[in-house]
């Protein structure tokens, strides 16, 4: 398939016109044994998926790309979605915008959804999708939540600049993370925590729990007060009250 490769920091990125998913296209990639520290970039795709398999609607313009590395440099698998958060919302930052992250993998900016991460374990490897919604977004997310677009934020983005920003980020803290652990991660995680200190409505695999964020626990859960006590999850979907 027709693709550019250009180098930028530890990565090859290779760049397509157009992929069903550069999430897929990475696991094609890995099938015939592409290395890691390989980024897929593509300007549209045809079957872009989220979380939960929902789609992830995938019009050019916007930005749609997958990190693959090592799993042994990420370790558990859950952290790799903190690492990509907080890269992208560092690169948000640069541009202006405050975002936050909403646990366990969005960015938001407003209150309103601007990037999404997927990250599947798939052979020795990490995939690590990741969608910014540039130009434009969808009008309405799944379970009546809003998305919004870098633009309407900030005026002229340089995309593969921007692309730059967010991969010199996760360098950063892939090294950080190998280095010095989950300590300071958790740190800027929990700084930069959608509705922490809030109450909200927690679905973990379909059992709904209400309470209170607290924390983010050593190990990456997040921490719910409840009424029976605080409770950790390592997966699930935040819903605000
Ligand atoms: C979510 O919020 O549910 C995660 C969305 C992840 C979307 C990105 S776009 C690039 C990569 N390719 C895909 O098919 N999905 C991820």
């Amino acid at each position: 398939m027709d693709h550019t490769v250009n180098k930028f920091k530890s990565y090859e990125i290779r760049e397509y016109q157009i992929l069903d998913s550069t999430n897929l296209h990475a696991k094609r990639l890995l099938d015939d044994g592409l290395q890691d520290n390989v980024v897929i970039v593509a300007n549209s795709q045809t079957a872009g998926r989220g979380r939960g398999n929902r789609v992830w609607v995938s019009d050019e313009g916007n930005l749609f790309f997958t990190i693959v590395i090592d799993a042994k440099k990420i370790n558990p698998p859950e952290i790799a979605s903190y690492i990509a958060a907080i890269s992208v919302s560092n690169a948000i930052k640069n541009l202006g915008p405050t975002p936050v992250v909403k646990w366990p993998n969005d960015v938001l900016i407003e209150e309103k959804k601007v990037c999404g991460i997927l990250v599947e374990s798939y052979k020795k490897a990490l995939v690590i999708g990741i969608g910014v919604n540039v130009n434009s977004c969808p009008e309405y997310l799944e379970g009546n939540r809003k998305a919004c677009a870098l633009k309407s934020f900030v005026s002229d983005i340089d995309t593969e600049k921007f692309l730059q920003m967010i991969l010199s980020g996760f360098d950063y803290e892939v090294e950080a993370y190998g280095k010095n652990g989950f300590t300071p991660l958790r740190q800027k995680i929990i700084e930069n925590l959608y509705r922490f200190n809030e109450d909200v409505e927690l679905d973990y695999l379909g059992e709904k729990i209400s309470g209170r964020i607290i924390d983010i626990s050593p190990c990456g859960d997040i921490v719910i007060e409840t009424e029976e006590g605080n409770k950790e999850y390592r997966t699930g979907e935040i819903f605000d009250l």
